[in-house]
């Protein structure tokens, strides 16, 4: 069944970021209330700098009950947490430090592990271990894009595209966007959600969001068109700069 998708288009990015952190809420709060505990899947990149702050402020923020939900993460840069290029050190501080979630509701990739292989083995298992309790999905994964159309970190005609179907995190090395080392979910995993959320501001990501919303073309170069949640909706929340309409 082809998910159902929505596009919006907002006149600015402060538009498009406000719309944005309202959908995450009312996603999230819904899920909890519905089943008392939620899972999301966040990206890094300017979702850091322009969504969770949002996110960590009213009203949004009051709207979450934050003690029911769990944190996984879309994908990261192989650094240490201290380090400024981390995604999961950015969201603590732009999001997770200023709302009641306790250590043990938010599994960071283990980037502290020399071998990436044993990491992504490990972030598999808790990854595994999390989607069964949540009933075998992501209430959220919140996704960005990228001007080459990579999405997570999955980068156009990667090896890490075509993972097996069992296989939820992979390790991605040679990533065109720095740091080259990275671990990501899978589309298995990604497609793995009730809700799929594209945030994309500027329009330097025009041309990648046309791409991404055809039908047309080899999905190994649009790693965007191998997201298709079964049984999940996808939104593509635009600013007019980012909207190929123009
Ligand atoms: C990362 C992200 C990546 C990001 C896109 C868009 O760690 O780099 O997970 O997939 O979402 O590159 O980034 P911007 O929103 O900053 O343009």
């Amino acid at each position: 069944m082809t998910p159902q998708r929505t596009i919006e288009v907002y006149d600015s990015a402060d538009d498009l970021y406000r719309a944005a952190a309202a959908l995450v809420a009312t996603q999230l709060a819904a899920a909890i209330h519905e089943r008392g505990r939620a899972l999301v899947a966040l990206s890094g990149g300017s979702l850091t700098t322009r969504l969770y702050p949002l996110l960590a402020n009213p009203p949004w923020r009051d709207q979450i009950d934050w003690g029911g939900l769990s944190v996984l993460f879309a994908d990261e840069r192989y650094v240490p947490f201290d380090d400024a290029e981390n995604t999961y050190r950015a969201t603590r501080q732009t999001l997770l430090d200023h709302v009641p979630v306790q250590a043990d509701q938010v599994f960071p990739a283990p980037t502290y592990y020399r071998d990436p292989e044993q990491a992504a083995a490990i972030y598999q298992q808790q990854a595994a271990a999390l989607l069964a309790v949540h009933g075998g999905a992501f209430d959220v994964v919140l996704l960005g894009i990228g001007p080459d159309g990579h999405t997570a970190s999955l980068f156009p005609r990667h090896p890490a595209l075509t993972a097996p179907a069992d296989r939820l995190v992979v390790v991605v090395r040679d990533a065109p966007k720095p740091p080259s080392l990275r671990l990501s979910l899978t589309p298995a995993a990604l497609n793995a959600a009730r809700a799929v959320i594209f945030v994309v501001s500027g329009a330097d990501k025009a041309a990648a969001v046309a791409a991404a919303l055809a039908e047309t073309g080899d999905r190994l170069d649009q790693p965007t068109r191998l997201i298709q949640p079964v049984g999940g909706k996808i939104y593509w929340l635009l600013d007019r700069a980012a909207n190929p309409q123009g």
